[in-house]
């Protein structure tokens, strides 16, 4: 984007992660910020931090994305603020680790629901002003599972690959409008991801787990660059050299060992 103090970024999921850590990684850029979250009290002390360190506009929306309803009703509030969004980062997402029928069939909907239901609305609803104005970026976050269906992540690795597909499909779509859209699939990283999963880090976990600041980088520079998607990270890129290379049953073995082992 041209000038960074005239843009505002809005990032859902910015109470911990990958999220925290784009908006520290705008505010450093001079970027106006919209924090979305469901924690208040962390949004505001990050919100906090930044305006003292960056010193940068921040918003603070608590918001349940899981609420359809929410997502217009944040809309139509930031409207009414005049609040223009230029760049929408839609990283709010959880994961759901165990066999298939021993979780709870709620559990599975509901991280349908804001994986790929909430996210598909924040598109829908920013992405309409971004058409009017001609300009505009859009990330989604999906994951390197996105590109196979693992063991005991059937509907994650599923939802994930309906975020990739949806990104590369608007990455042409909006493009005509003067809108970026770009994907950016992360490997396994060092968030409050793995254990809102309820899910063990085990040694060969953290051999290929990666920092956050180097993926939300590999993210920003994608974006900026108007590419349809990134892999964060070399082992991360060579995992899915890897999976086109090889025939799936070797892949999905490997990958089901690494990350269902313990
Ligand atoms: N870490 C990894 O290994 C990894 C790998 C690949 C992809 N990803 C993807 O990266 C994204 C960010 O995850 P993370 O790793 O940074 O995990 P995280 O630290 O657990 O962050 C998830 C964020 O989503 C927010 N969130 C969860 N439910 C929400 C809801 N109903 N409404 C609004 N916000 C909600 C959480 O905030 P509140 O709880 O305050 O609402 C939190 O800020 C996710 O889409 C995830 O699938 C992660």
């Amino acid at each position: 984007m041209t000038n960074p103090n005239h843009t505002t970024v809005l990032i859902t999921g910015a109470s911990s992660g990958f999220g925290e850590e784009f908006a520290r990684q705008y505010a450093q850029r001079g970027h106006r910020l919209v924090l979305v979250a469901r924690r208040k009290d962390r949004l505001e002390s990050l919100a906090e931090t930044l305006r003292q360190q960056y010193n940068v506009n921040v918003l603070v929306e608590p918001v349940d994305l899981s609420d359809l309803a929410a997502v217009t009703d944040l809309h139509a509030r930031l409207t009414k603020r005049g609040v223009e969004v230029d760049v929408l980062i839609n990283n709010a997402g959880h994961g759901l680790h165990g066999p298939f029928l021993d979780n709870p069939l709620d559990a599975a909907l509901s991280m349908i629901q804001l994986d790929i239901a909430s996210l598909t609305a924040m598109t829908h609803v920013f992405g309409q002003d971004m058409r009017k104005r001609k300009r505009g970026q859009i990330l989604q976050i999906a994951s390197i599972l996105a590109y196979q269906g693992v063991e005991q992540f059937a509907v994650y690795s599923a939802a994930k690959a309906y975020v990739l597909r949806f990104g590369d499909a608007l990455h042409r779509e909006f493009k005509r409008d003067n809108v970026t859209v770009t994907t950016l699939c992360p490997g396994l990283s060092d968030t409050g991801f793995i254990s809102a999963a309820e899910q063990r880090v085990t040694p060969q976990m953290q051999m290929v787990m990666m920092q956050t600041p180097p993926v939300v980088r590999a993210g920003i520079r994608a974006l900026d660059a108007g590419r349809i998607s990134v892999v964060a990270g070399l082992s991360n890129k060579l995992t899915t050299f890897f999976m086109w290379a090889t025939p799936r049953r070797i892949h999905q073995a490997v990958m089901s060992r690494i990350l269902n082992a313990g």
